[in-house]
């Protein structure tokens, strides 16, 4: 694994009055209500918010993938008009080539680009171990459990050292103690990575408020941010601050937020 130095810092993430309204036969969907957010070089956010409210919305559009209704997005200073290579997004599906092994499939944004395999392979190797996958490599993904596709999507993004990696409910299939242990591994491996940038949509209260640096939560018509709450513990977070006070203080905080979020109390209450 490289160290800290060796891996590209992360990029700063801007978004000013991002809407995104979608045609639909019963009338356009408003999916993004004048989006106002600014992420710092190398911090960890995570966006809470109830179905529907917009989260997979807002990543793709900062992904590049789907353009905002009006409105900017800038990474690093400028403005995302389409994919960047320096920005990898995992979806809640692992989304693996089912043809291709779980080394394949981690060195596939290279044959896409055009790079010669030689010069990631070492990377994608050193990465699947990182991950427990020694020994996998050969496998294909239906040869791996869930959670282990889920890491190989993972060594697929970080394989090109993005300095922004986005995530959509990464974990949301998995059962809930492969789901701690990922969020442990992603602790570990958010301290080894440089400082990229991260966003990370989740419905987890609790896997938020352990990985993050500030929970952005969004709620639904209009889809738009009702809070930005700052995450005071220092790193390296270990998962037993769980049973910690000011943690399940702030659990609770975000709860109440989600409940406004919701339209079931007042943002008063929370
Ligand atoms: N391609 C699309 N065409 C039409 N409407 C869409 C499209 N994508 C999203 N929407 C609508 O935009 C709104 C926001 O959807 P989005 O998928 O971003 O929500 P979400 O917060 O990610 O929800 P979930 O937590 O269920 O994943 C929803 O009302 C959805 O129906
Ligand atoms: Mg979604």
């Amino acid at each position: 694994m490289e160290t800290r130095s060796a891996v590209a810092a992360g990029a700063s993430i801007r978004l000013s009055r991002v809407s995104k309204i979608f045609p639909s036969p019963k009338g356009p969907v408003e999916a993004l209500a004048n989006v106002e957010l600014t992420i710092a070089p190398g911090e960890f956010v995570s966006i809470l918010g109830p179905s529907g409210c917009g989260k997979s919305t807002l990543l793709i559009a900062i992904a590049g993938l789907e353009p905002p209704t009006s409105g900017t997005i800038s990474i690093a200073g400028r403005i995302v008009g389409a994919p960047r290579r320096e920005t990898a997004i995992v979806f809640q599906d692992a989304t693996l080539l089912p043809w291709k092994s779980a080394l394949q499939n981690v060195l596939y944004p290279s044959e896409i680009g055009r790079q010669p395999r030689s010069a990631h392979e070492p990377k994608a190797r050193a990465l699947l171990q990182r991950v427990g996958l020694a020994g996998f490599e050969d496998r294909r993904p239906k040869q791996l459990s869930g959670g282990m596709r889920q890491r190989v999507a993972l060594c697929r993004a970080l394989v090109q050292d993005p300095d922004v990696l986005l995530m959509d409910e990464p974990f949301s299939a998995l059962d809930a103690i492969t789901r701690d242990e990922m969020a442990e591994l992603m602790l570990d491996l958010w301290g080894e990575g440089g400082g990229r940038t991260a966003v990370f949509v989740t419905h987890s209260i609790h896997e938020a408020a352990l990985l993050s640096d500030r929970v952005v939560v969004m709620r639904r018509r209009p889809c738009e941010v009702i809070a930005d709450i700052t995450v005071p513990f220092a790193r390296p977070r270990r998962t037993t601050i769980v049973d910690d006070p000011a943690f399940v203080a702030l659990c609770a905080k975000l709860r109440g937020l989600i409940e406004v979020s919701m339209g079931r109390r007042s943002n008063s209450a929370a």
